[in-house]
């Protein structure tokens, strides 16, 4: 039995700290697209390519081989896991994730990995675009207001010092980038289950998301 299953929602609702629990609970690969864009952006900003010059970028990410390692993201036999969590990447990311070169390359990759594995997904457009007809799709979401209070905690709990007005602002213009992008923008799909985790705890998500997934393999198993 091949199981597809997307995860999308805004930046900060716990997509990724919650797919790589599921993945592991149900022997899964994770396949954290984000880490794909900033890869993207990692490896042109290293050879000075700026997100204007559309061709170069493109002719960049097409040589480029990525695999997943469990959470670890190798690109050209490199894990650059670490360093595509960096401000200097975040800060830019944006603006590869809107060439729709770019994503069409990435949406291939994406989708050929899921051709040959079991997977769990998560991004922006994993239930619209990439795994369209996954039979499970969720849609992850909290509010501004609970996802900026994480990551000021996330952030103070390494000892970085942050104003939790500028985190708020910060993800309210993302969450308006990633919903007003023209190519492929956020958007929950019209079969996926949304799960606003706002008053939920991380081991109550898995626990909701992890009984969807138990009942499909037990309808479908032979
Ligand atoms: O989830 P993240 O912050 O690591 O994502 C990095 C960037 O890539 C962010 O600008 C949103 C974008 N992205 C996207 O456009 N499509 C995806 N499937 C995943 C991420």
């Amino acid at each position: 039995m091949n199981i597809s299953v997307a995860i999308d929602g805004p930046a900060g609702a716990g997509k990724s700290t919650i797919a790589n629990i599921i993945a592991n609970r149900f022997n899964l690969m994770y396949i954290n697209t984000g880490s794909m864009y900033r890869a993207v952006a990692l490896m042109c900003m290293r050879r000075g390519i700026s997100y204007t010059e559309v061709e170069a970028v493109c002719n960049l990410t097409n040589s480029l081989t990525m695999y997943f390692v469990g959470d670890k993201l190798v690109v050209n036999e490199e894990d650059v896991s670490e360093e595509i969590r960096l401000p200097k990447v975040s800060n830019n990311v944006s603006n590869f994730a809107a060439i729709a070169e770019v994503r069409e390359i990435l949406v291939r990759l994406q989708q050929e990995m899921a051709s040959k594995y079991n997977v769990i997904m998560d991004g922006r457009d994993i239930g619209t675009v990439v795994l369209k007809n996954a039979p499970l799709k969720f849609f992850l979401t909290a509010s501004a207001q609970e996802r900026a209070n994480r990551r000021c905690n996330e952030l103070n709990e390494k000892g970085i010092a942050v104003e939790y007005n500028n985190i708020l602002d910060d993800i309210i213009k993302r969450d308006y980038i990633d919903s007003n992008r023209e190519t492929n923008p956020l958007r929950m799909a019209e079969d996926a289950i949304k799960i606003d985790s706002s008053k939920l705890c991380i081991d109550e998500v898995v626990d909701l998301i992890s009984s969807y997934i138990r009942e499909y393999i037990n309808k479908h198993k032979q």
